[in-house]
């Protein structure tokens, strides 16, 4: 396995190092996997560490396991909070990039049991940082990418936008979880000089999304004609980004991105809740017309049109209002811009859920946690 080399200007050559991605087996951190071994003509080695909570499935890697397992991808079992796993996976694969994405993700459950999120999220990326800087000690070139998430910045007005520097005011235990770790990162940097850089990005969406968020549910929901639930009264914006450009956007980080410092990704896509859902049900009418639905058809349920599904319930307890982000800071210092507008990516997700219904029924059912019992327990 190579180590890490740097080019003239002191970039690390990332196509041919060795890369611990944590949360490998969560909705972004599985495309980003796929992204790079697709996308970048990557050599290296590439170890998903991932503890498989109900979030993580190795089904979502099933190809990239097929083309490139036990060559230069390898998937270890663990938890972030596990020191001297984490150290003994830095070990066993010389690891020279950390990019970490696993947390605790859903902002309705921390709402239930904030205690994971502060385990994980927090206590976690402390653990995670600590290990890297030990590993860093011996081998000075290792550098560590925290992603994080824009709503550590708390909540906009009907104007405005989140910048790099806005003051941090996350109000729910997800985003102050998140606030928590981010800082965390930053304090490595300015305290030990540990090489790190740090991502906020708006709301991800796009293919292996859990079905307990909001565009996944949605489509499924819709499909099995069940009622498609919207909080308050559907107005609360966020800025949408399909999920492959924020791993483009990571990997230009990675390639390019100063240390030290903060990157704001987001799809300039503005929606109000309420607009996302009807689109979902235009686009759905378009893919799998209701009349040709026998999920629905078969069931009492009579409707005419996949928007007479919504229905508008209770409210999120302290649902921030709206999200907006300015990335200009990526676009113009690293040249990143999004690839895909939002009817473009919506339809693509859309279609990806009608063709990978084994896929959600296995996460749904259980089968999946025998799926790994079977398939991956004596791998790790
Ligand atoms: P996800 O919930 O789909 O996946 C999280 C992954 O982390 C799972 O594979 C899970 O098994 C793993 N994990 C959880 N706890 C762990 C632990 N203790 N040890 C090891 N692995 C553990 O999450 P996601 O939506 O893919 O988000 C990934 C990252 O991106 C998170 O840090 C999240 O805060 C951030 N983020 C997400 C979004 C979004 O829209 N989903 C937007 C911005 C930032
Ligand atoms: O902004 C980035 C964040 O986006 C990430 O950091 C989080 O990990 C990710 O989960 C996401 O958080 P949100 O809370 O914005 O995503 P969610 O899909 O849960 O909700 C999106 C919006 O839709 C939000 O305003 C709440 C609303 N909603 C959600 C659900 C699940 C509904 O109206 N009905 C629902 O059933």
């Amino acid at each position: 396995m190579s180590s890490i080399k740097k080019s003239e200007s002191g970039v690390p050559n990332i196509e041919s190092t060795n890369i611990l991605v944590t949360g490998g087996a969560g909705f972004i951190g599985s495309n980003f996997i796929r992204y790079v071994f697709e996308k970048t003509g990557f050599t290296g080695t590439l170890v998903n560490y991932d503890k498989l909570t109900y979030a993580g499935n190795l089904m979502n890697l099933v190809d990239i396991d097929g083309k490139f397992g036990n060559k230069n991808y390898f998937f270890e079992r663990g938890d972030i909070n596990d020191y001297g796993n984490v150290k003994r996976v830095f070990s066993k694969y010389d690891i020279t990039l950390v990019v970490h994405f696993a947390a605790e993700s859903h902002v309705d459950r921390s709402i239930f049991g904030p205690k994971e999120f502060i385990e994980t999220n927090v206590n976690g990326t402390f653990t995670m940082l600590e290990a890297s800087r030990q590993h860093w000690a011996s081998r000075q070139d290792v550098r560590f990418h925290h992603i994080s998430t824009d709503e550590v910045y708390g909540s906009l007005g009907e104007s405005g936008y989140f910048f790099e520097t806005t003051p941090y005011d996350p109000r729910s235990p997800y985003s102050a979880s998140k606030a928590a770790s981010d800082h965390l990162a930053r304090a490595y940097f300015h305290t030990y000089g540990l090489p790190i850089t740090v991502s906020n990005c708006s709301n991800n969406y796009g293919p292996y999304h859990f079905p307990e968020k909001l565009i996944p549910l949605v489509i499924l929901n819709a499909v099995e004609g069940k009622p498609l639930p919207v909080y308050g009264d559907g107005k609360n914006v966020r800025d949408w980004l399909y999920v492959e450009d924020h791993c483009e956007a990571v990997w230009q980080i990675l390639m390019k991105g100063r240390t030290g410092e903060t990157y704001n990704i987001g799809g300039e896509c503005e929606k109000q809740n309420i607009d996302v859902v009807n689109s979902i049900c235009e686009i759905l009418e378009q893919l799998h017309p209701l009349k040709d639905n026998k999920e629905i058809k078969n069931s009492k349920l009579k409707t005419q049109n996949y928007k007479e599904l919504i229905t508008f319930v209770g409210d999120r307890p302290g649902h921030d209002r709206r999200y907006a982000i300015n990335c200009d800071k990526i676009k113009n210092e690293l040249g990143w811009k999004r690839q895909h507008g939002f009817e473009d990516g919506l339809r693509r997700t859309i279609a990806w859920y009608l063709d990978n219904r084994a896929w959600v029924s296995n996460i749904r059912s259980g089968e999946y946690a025998k799926w790994i019992e079977k398939n991956y327990t004596s791998r790790a």
